[in-house]
């Protein structure tokens, strides 16, 4: 069957229109109107391969390099951030271990974030410097000024989060830009916590945008993926040296899973953010909760830079708090919930909280009522906004009352 003309054109069309036509291909072979779940390893070569580079990324050839289901994903990624090329990994960690990998070697610094996600945290306090020599410098990303005095004549990457998990501090992207490219670094941006339409760090000026895909762009809790999205020469590089050559590619089903699972996002996302800022408030106004962190919120330390920087579409999705009380405490309340659940990660469509403590040397770094009573973070799903409130009151009462 003959395949339709391409009749998409996504670079012209709103964020909506985006997410659902990028990437999307009619199928040559069966006239299927969606791009197709690939599972092969290996695509039939040309007549005369010889000259071909084994290396090659951009026609189907082998699944490590370009399998025709990540191909879709990454068309799909960069189209969404407004990059011009992206690269499709196995996981969140995958594609900044990519990202560090191809741009940062022996004797290089880098200046990060003093809070971030625990394995970027783990990567450079330790993995990174112990095997491959790497200088690091920790800094408070909220801080363009301190930044800019950490950065040396061997910086070579500033990385910072948007919104860092799980303080949910928010880096000034355009001012850190311009203190990295001023010291001949890049800027490397982990915006897992504000997928696209949210915000777009590229615009802003930021060299490299990484995803945990297994987050709100997938937004099912069902695959694991991560992305780096940016120029071309920058993605081909982590290409072929990150990908095809250390080989942390993802699979064909989890491509296509978050392919399927991205097309929703704008809508998703507007109702996780709405249902987030409701819930912050609600904890705000609670004299049983010590403290709430959330950039929603006029006492959080950044609101007027999240407001300013992410245009007024919303803070974000993820809230850290405590419960009056100790650990015990915080632990009664996770008991408490019915609608919640308790479990790792984040951007999923079901509400999920986790209880994390206060000891280990990452902590040294976050606000004092974290130190002092560990943290609950609440990824805000999309159930309705009432039952979860509800669920919260009828948490906090049996924790205090019950
Ligand atoms: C901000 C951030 N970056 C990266 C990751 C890692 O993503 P993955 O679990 O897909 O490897 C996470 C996971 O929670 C995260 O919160």
């Amino acid at each position: 069957m003959a395949a339709r003309p391409d009749k998409h054109r996504p670079s012209s069309l709103a964020f909506a229109s985006q997410a659902v036509h990028a990437g999307n291909r009619v199928d040559e072979g069966s006239g299927a109107i969606r791009t197709p779940l690939v599972m092969a390893n290996s695509y039939a070569l040309p007549e005369d391969p010889s000259t071909m580079s084994w290396s090659g990324t951009d026609v189907p050839l082998y699944t490590r390099n370009s399998g025709a289901t990540q191909l879709a994903l990454q068309e799909k990624l960069a189209a969404l951030d407004g990059g011009a090329d992206a690269v499709a990994l196995a996981s969140g960690v995958a594609a900044l271990h990519a990202v560090f990998f191809t741009f940062v070697g022996t004797g290089d610094h880098v200046v990060v974030s003093d809070v971030t996600y625990e394995a970027t945290w783990r990567l450079f306090a330790e993995l990174l410097p112990k095997k491959y020599g790497v200088e690091v410098s920790f800094v408070d990303a909220a801080d363009p000024a301190a930044v800019a005095a950490a950065v040396r004549e061997n910086t070579r990457l500033v990385h910072v989060e948007t919104i860092a998990n799980p303080t949910t501090k928010v880096a000034d992207i355009a001012a850190l830009a311009r203190v990295a490219h001023a010291g001949g670094a890049l800027l490397s941006v982990d915006s897992t916590f504000t997928p696209p339409p949210l915000y777009r760090p590229l615009a802003d000026g930021a060299d490299l945008v990484v995803h945990s895909l297994t987050k709100y762009i997938n937004g099912h809790g069902d695959a694991m993926g991560g992305a780096v999205v940016g120029s071309r020469e920058l993605i081909g590089r982590i290409r072929s040296e990150a990908m095809v050559d250390v080989g942390g590619v993802i699979s064909p089903f989890n491509a296509w899973l978050i392919l399927r699972g991205s097309i929703t996002l704008p809508l998703r996302l507007r109702q996780h953010l709405a249902t987030a800022r409701e819930l912050a408030e609600l904890l705000d106004r609670d004299r049983r909760i010590a403290f709430v962190a959330h950039p929603a919120l006029p006492s959080h330390p950044q609101h007027d830079l999240a407001a300013r920087q992410f245009g007024g579409r919303g803070f974000g999705a993820v809230i850290s708090f405590a419960v009056d009380g100790d650990p015990a405490a915080q632990n009664r309340f996770v008991a408490g919930l019915r609608l919640i659940t308790s479990a790792v990660s984040l951007g999923h469509d079901e509400s999920l909280i986790v209880h994390v403590g206060t000891d280990g040397p990452r902590v040294a770094a976050y606000p004092p009522g974290f130190r002092r009573y560990g943290h609950l973070r609440l990824s805000v799903g999309l159930e309705d906004a009432a039952d979860l409130a509800a669920d919260i009151r009828a948490a906090l009462d049996h924790t205090f009352d019950g």
